[in-house]
């Protein structure tokens, strides 16, 4: 199965998205975490991209559509894919499409994440992760349990995404409105968009998530 979820920063694409790869098997593609690692790898790359990134706009069609087509020809994703965070244009839709058309497969669903602008922004302002582990947390909803430490990991040290402050989560929403929006339509048109409650709490989120995938006919 192949499915996407599509909502603005913050909607919950990431947290879902590892829910399924660890409930049903399916690889999460998260093209915001691909670019992370061309970052922190220093390549030509994510030079590029990490001006683009930390001032909100979205990375060029040609540049991502070649990070995805490199990652969709490894041996792993043959089960499935959990697209978090692309398609974001008509363009790279209609190359999603493509490149899928061409493996005999198709976008099984699309999962519209619904989250109001300054629940959004509330939930990334405050969002950081450990530097040892990743695991996620926030300065007010999800603390650790002893301040400074890592629940998971113990580790002290931890790391803020250089995107996630107000400024550039209201730049990121615009981007959203602007540039991926219209994907709502394209795939209403084509008959396999569904929406969730993105404010319910996670777990209800993902039970709305699991149930419209189980009536999904692949
Ligand atoms: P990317 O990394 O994709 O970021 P994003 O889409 O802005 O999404 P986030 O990761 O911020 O949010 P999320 O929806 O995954 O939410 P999460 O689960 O983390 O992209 C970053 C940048 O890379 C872009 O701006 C662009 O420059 C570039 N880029 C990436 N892909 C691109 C593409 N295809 N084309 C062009 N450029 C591209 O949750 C957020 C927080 O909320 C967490 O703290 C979480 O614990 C909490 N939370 C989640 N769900 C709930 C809930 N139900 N209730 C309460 N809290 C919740």
């Amino acid at each position: 199965m192949n499915l996407i979820l599509l909502g603005p920063p913050g909607a919950g694409k990431g947290t879902q998205a590892k829910v399924l790869q660890e409930s049903r098997g399916l690889k999460q593609l998260s093209t915001g975490d691909m670019l992370r690692t061309a970052i922190a790898a220093g390549s030509e790359i994510g030079l590029k991209a990490k001006v683009i990134m930390d001032r909100g706009d979205l990375v060029s069609d040609e540049v991502i559509l070649d990070v995805v087509a490199e990652r969709m020809g490894k041996p792993d994703i043959k089960a499935g894919v959990v697209f978090d965070g692309f398609p974001r244009t008509p363009a790279q839709a209609q190359a999603l499409d493509k490149m899928l058309a061409a493996r005999g497969q198709k976008v099984d669903a699309v999962i519209e994440m619904k989250v109001e602008d300054e629940v959004l922004i509330s939930r990334i302002s405050g969002r950081y992760t450990c530097a040892k582990c990743g695991k996620g947390y926030h300065d007010s909803f999800a603390k650790p349990a002893r301040p400074g430490i890592c629940d998971a990991c113990g580790s002290t040290e931890f790391t803020r995404r250089a995107d996630d402050n107000e400024k550039t989560v209201r730049d990121r929403l615009n981007v959203y409105n602007k540039q991926t929006a219209p994907l709502v339509s394209y795939y209403t048109s084509r008959g396999n968009l569904r929406s969730v409650d993105g404010m319910a709490d996670i777990n209800h989120v993902t039970d709305a998530i699991g149930h419209i995938l189980d009536g999904v006919q692949r």
